[in-house]
């Protein structure tokens, strides 16, 4: 049997573009240009007066713009219902012009003699901790990184994201993928005390020090708050270089932070780029012009959705790459909206995959949707549909007008747009330029403001996440974990009065 090649398929962009960002010597991104190539739009035809019931006017956004902007000074200026404790918890808000030049290079000095050393770097964390590194690692790697060579990963290690859950059987089957690597872990948790990323850490540390004996602490990094928690005093007993979460930057809001940057500088991600997207999206959000600050715009939009009875938001993308910012968002909007009854259910969805699954509820089920559209304009690879003697399949309009895969992918935004719009569903779509990691941070801060305001404008604090611990206590007090007695004490007398169903 012959070998299966890619004849005349072009090289793969992502792969060069991996290798080429270790070798880059002049930052481009600094240059008007190339702000105006990755400027990112909000297209909102198709977003009001659906047909149908509950539509959305351009009205209803336009009286909500004195609460708006009023809650954008009062965020500016660090009031209002912002606080954990006593701390307000809007240290993101100018964290891209706090991360130095020397702060950088110390991060990537470390990676850089760490990743030598290593053949899989297993990054561990779960909500803040986690999603922001994968959504940005996935955005601008290859789909099958791990299965590339050291080389065409741009000379990185193989990259493992552990801790996000408890399923026994996925950690095995992680192990196995780093069976006889040489590893290197980065543990990352602001309180220290999360279970699940404590329980990852705790089987792999004790791997690691069988397998590495005495330097098993070198290949052992911890990204934690500064002084308080338990990580931080492992940490410093043990001497695991270890990074700081600030105190006043929630999980959610961390990614730019070294939660972040590590992981993304051990992959070979260009951090100042990305520190570049989010110093520019700050710029772009601080104006009080409603209709010049995207992030303004999108808190609106989806505040008067969901005065107008949506309950879910649907955020689509076109792209496998950003499908785990869609995932990103998940988090973002729901841990920080969904409080006294508020907020929508967030589904993040590919297309056009999930078109031939939910797309039939978009289309025709309860009108209780919006949909956001993430739609990459620009993708790395350009794949030609070929031309064919006898046009069985009727495809030959495609080569024949030499329209490639890409061109039918921009239009699986556009026509759900339409179509769903048709069906009663308002929906916005954010035009993403191209793949790079400027555009990463200027999405993360664009969404990291939209969800600021959206706190302001739903009445309650968007920082602070006391529902997540309602879940960690009954499992805590189900597993016996001492200082839970009572929790588990007032547990059993309750399931004594709840029928247990079992059919
Ligand atoms: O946004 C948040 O604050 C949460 O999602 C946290 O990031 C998540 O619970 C993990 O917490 P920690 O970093 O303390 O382990």
């Amino acid at each position: 049997m012959e070998k299966f090649r890619l004849a005349d398929i072009e090289e793969n962009n992502t792969i060069k573009n991996q290798i080429q960002r270790g070798f880059r010597e002049q930052n481009p991104f600094g240059s008007e240009g190339f702000r105006e190539e990755n400027k990112i739009y909000l297209d909102l035809t198709y977003m009001f007066k659906t047909p149908g019931k509950n539509s959305i006017r351009i009205k209803d956004v336009e009286l909500l713009i004195p609460d708006v902007i009023k809650a954008h000074q009062m965020l500016k200026n660090n009031e209002g219902n912002i606080f954990d404790g006593n701390i307000p918890m809007t240290g993101w808000q100018n964290l891209p012009l706090e991360i130095t030049e020397e702060h950088i290079r110390d991060i990537k000095a470390v990676t850089s003699e760490l990743s030598g050393k290593i053949d899989a770097f297993v990054s561990l964390g779960i909500g803040g901790s986690y999603l922001g590194i994968e959504a940005t690692f996935r955005a601008l790697t290859h789909g099958y990184f791990n299965q590339l060579s050291r080389k065409q990963r741009g000379d990185t290690p193989e990259i493992y994201f552990l801790g996000q859950n408890m399923d026994p059987d996925y950690f095995r089957d992680t192990l196995d993928m780093l069976e006889g690597k040489r590893i290197a872990i980065n543990v990352i948790s602001k309180s220290g005390t999360t279970t699940e990323t404590a329980i990852a850490f705790r089987i792999l540390r004790n791997l690691l020090e069988k397998s590495c004996f005495n330097n098993a602490n070198q290949m052992i990094l911890a990204t934690t708050d500064k002084e308080k928690g338990i990580l931080r005093k492992m940490s410093d007993e043990m001497g695991y270089k270890s990074f700081v979460i600030p105190d006043d930057i929630g999980g959610r809001f961390s990614v730019l932070t070294d939660v972040g940057l590590v992981g993304l500088a051990m992959a070979n991600i260009d951090i100042e780029e990305f520190v570049a997207g989010f110093r520019n999206m700050r710029e772009i959000t601080l104006t009080d012009e409603f209709w010049q600050n995207p992030s303004l715009i999108h808190a609106a939009l989806r505040y008067a959705a969901w005065r107008a009875g949506k309950k879910i938001e649907v955020i689509a993308t076109n792209a496998k790459s950003l499908y785990s910012v869609a995932r990103w968002m998940e988090q973002l909007f729901p841990e920080s909206e969904g409080h006294e009854g508020h907020g929508m259910w967030v589904s993040p969805s590919f297309y056009s995959e999930k078109l031939h699954a939910n797309g039939q509820m978009i289309q025709q089920g309860e009108r209780n949707i919006i949909e956001t559209f993430l739609m990459l304009c620009e993708h790395d690879n350009r794949i030609q549909i070929p031309r064919e003697k006898v046009d069985s399949d009727g495809l030959n309009f495609l080569s024949d007008r030499g329209l490639d895969m890409g061109f039918i992918n921009k239009n699986v935004v556009e026509g759900p747009a339409y179509a769903h719009f048709q069906g009663g569903i308002p929906n916005m779509t954010i035009k993403i330029p191209k793949r790079n990691a400027f555009n990463l941070g200027q999405i993360y801060y664009m969404m990291e403001k939209s969800v600021a305001i959206s706190g302001y404008l739903l009445g309650h604090n968007p920082f602070i996440q006391p529902g997540v611990e309602a879940y960690k206590k009954a499992m805590f007090a189900l597993i016996g974990k001492p200082g839970f007695e009572d929790q588990a004490q007032s547990m059993e007398t309750n399931l004594k009065q709840i029928k247990r169903i079992k059919i």
